[in-house]
């Protein structure tokens, strides 16, 4: 089976948040299933000099982007087994930040187009085309748009995953027809007209031949109005082709047995944490003493990831005999706040905003309990990170959190972390309260401890059913027709053939 996953970032080229680790890990687990599967990324500016010096220049050709032409070059590279596609154009993509520019409504139009045109210079046709998040949504509109009557082209299925449905990709509806090429019937509520604007994220939910989320919980949740992302009636209208697929973590990236960047490794001693935390605490200033809990917080410090929450309820929590270390960049909002308060409890928290991949598995390594009280989360790799160090998560009830962590149950012994439901920091004080109850009893800890690192959250079965997925598509009867939701028997609008 061919498969090819087109993404805006993937580690080790070019990483912004989780959409990157799960590009970078889970075409490896599809091609250990027997796959051949590749990717596309965007040829960034920024990526490193060493692993630009892998890619070789395969191809040369101009893409039309209304009365203009953009150049573009596709490069190779194999990475990790799995060869890897790059579509360069400087004016587009050699810049310092991946997102956030005026033209980004160009650059990733560009990017969707580039791809579907790169593909019959390839020596390698794909039957299923994977792309993720808004930055190529646009790539189903096209294929069904400006591709269907073309043999090479006709029966490529398409399948979208949602990594975050907040990110709609929004632009002014006049680049339509000028730049995209597209009909302006497309403005509409069936096509990729979203309250006024144009929504790439929206054109891979109603063009894609099958969509999917990255946790079975989120995949229910956008289907009600409770996150206001106001496309719940598209999605239980799509519903059918709709599938929350769990994310895994990769199992060899992420192992403190192995893991060069922590102070001991360790499997499941207690005592070799025990001492990762006392190094942590001494790295970050905080005083050495492994019987004081150290909570930590990895990630944005954005209100979503809960820094709502964590700052509402910060006075009740200092409180406490506990240690907070926090690492991440975020709005500035809760940046300057969280500096403030570390200056006047230089003993009690350790704020270290900064993007560190190295210090944040020391802090999985030596930290006690895990918080995430997201708002909203779709997956969440960070919480099954953490326990995959025996850190323990204590998370809200949403999205991935839910499907991952399960509350500890005292008389039964069960569980591998704590929550609550609502989003509030009374709630989520009182777990705190209660996980630190728990942490003065060493024997009940070990078994929390025990049932985390005892989980698996490697990408086996998820790989296995985004293949079914896929082998699903391919046997899908000749003679169903697209009518711009489903197939269907009968003649529709957007007929594939
Ligand atoms: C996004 C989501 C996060 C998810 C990640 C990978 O960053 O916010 O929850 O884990 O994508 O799918």
């Amino acid at each position: 089976m061919n498969i090819l996953f087109v993404a805006s970032e993937g580690v080790p080229f070019v990483k912004t948040g989780g959409l990157a680790d799960v590009i970078g890990s889970l075409p490896i687990e599809l091609r250990n299933h027997g796959i051949d599967i590749r990717v596309v990324l965007p040829k960034y500016g920024m990526t490193a000099p060493e692993l630009c010096k892998k890619m070789s220049v395969q191809k040369c050709f101009a893409v039309t982007m209304g009365w203009r032409y953009q150049y573009c070059s596709v490069l190779e590279a194999k990475q990790d087994g799995i060869t890897y596609y790059f579509i360069g154009n400087e004016y587009c993509f050699n810049r310092s930040e991946l997102y956030g520019y005026k033209d980004d409504v160009e650059r990733f139009a560009f990017f969707s187009k580039a791809v579907l045109k790169s593909l019959p210079y390839l020596d390698f046709k794909p039957q299923v085309i994977h792309a993720h998040d808004w930055q190529s949504g646009l790539l189903s509109v096209f294929l069904k748009n400006h591709h269907s009557r073309d043999r090479f082209y006709r029966d490529i299925r398409t399948v979208f995953t949602v990594h975050n449905l907040y990110h709609k990709g929004l632009f002014p509806k006049e680049y339509l027809e000028d730049l995209l090429e597209l009909d302006p019937a497309l403005f509409s509520i069936d096509g990729i007209e979203f309250y006024g604007q144009l929504s790439f994220l929206k054109g891979g939910l109603v063009f894609s031949d099958y969509i999917t989320t990255v946790s079975p919980t989120y995949a229910q949740e956008i289907k009600t109005s409770y996150y206001e992302e106001k496309l719940e009636g598209l999605l239980q209208k799509r519903s059918n082709r709709l599938k929350g697929i769990i994310n895994g973590i990769d199992y060899s990236r992420y192992n403190p047995a192995t893991d060069p960047n922590i102070f001991v490794q360790y499997t499941n001693s207690m005592s070799a944490k025990a001492e990762n935390k006392i190094q942590l605490q001494e790295m970050l200033n905080l005083p050495k003493d492994k019987k004081i809990p150290v909570i930590a917080f990895i990630g944005h410090l954005v209100e979503h990831k809960g820094l709502e929450l964590i700052t509402g309820a910060l006075k009740d929590i200092l409180v406490k005999d506990v240690q907070l270390v926090f690492l991440g960049t975020g709005s500035w909002k809760y940046e300057s706040y969280l500096q403030q308060v570390a200056r006047h409890f230089p003993d009690k928290i350790s704020v270290n905003i900064q993007l560190n991949d190295s210090l944040a598995r020391k802090i999985y390594a030596g930290a006690d309990i895990f918080i995430r009280p997201s708002k909203f989360e779709p997956c969440g790799l960070s919480q099954m990170i953490a326990m995959r160090y025996g850190t323990i998560p204590l998370v809200r009830e949403t999205g991935g959190l839910r499907d991952t962590v399960t509350p500890f149950n005292q008389l039964t012994g069960e569980g591998n972390g704590f929550s609550f439901k609502n989003y509030n920091p009374q709630d989520m004080f009182n777990t705190i309260c209660q996980a630190l109850e728990c942490f003065k009893d060493k024997e009940t800890w070990k078994v929390i401890a025990k049932n985390a690192q005892a989980e698996d959250f490697s990408w086996k079965g998820p790989a296995q059913e985004y293949i079914d997925i896929y082998r699903g598509l391919l046997e899908e009867k000749a003679g169903y027709c697209w009518d711009g939701f489903d197939y269907v028997r009968k003649e529709g609008a957007y007929k594939i053939s």
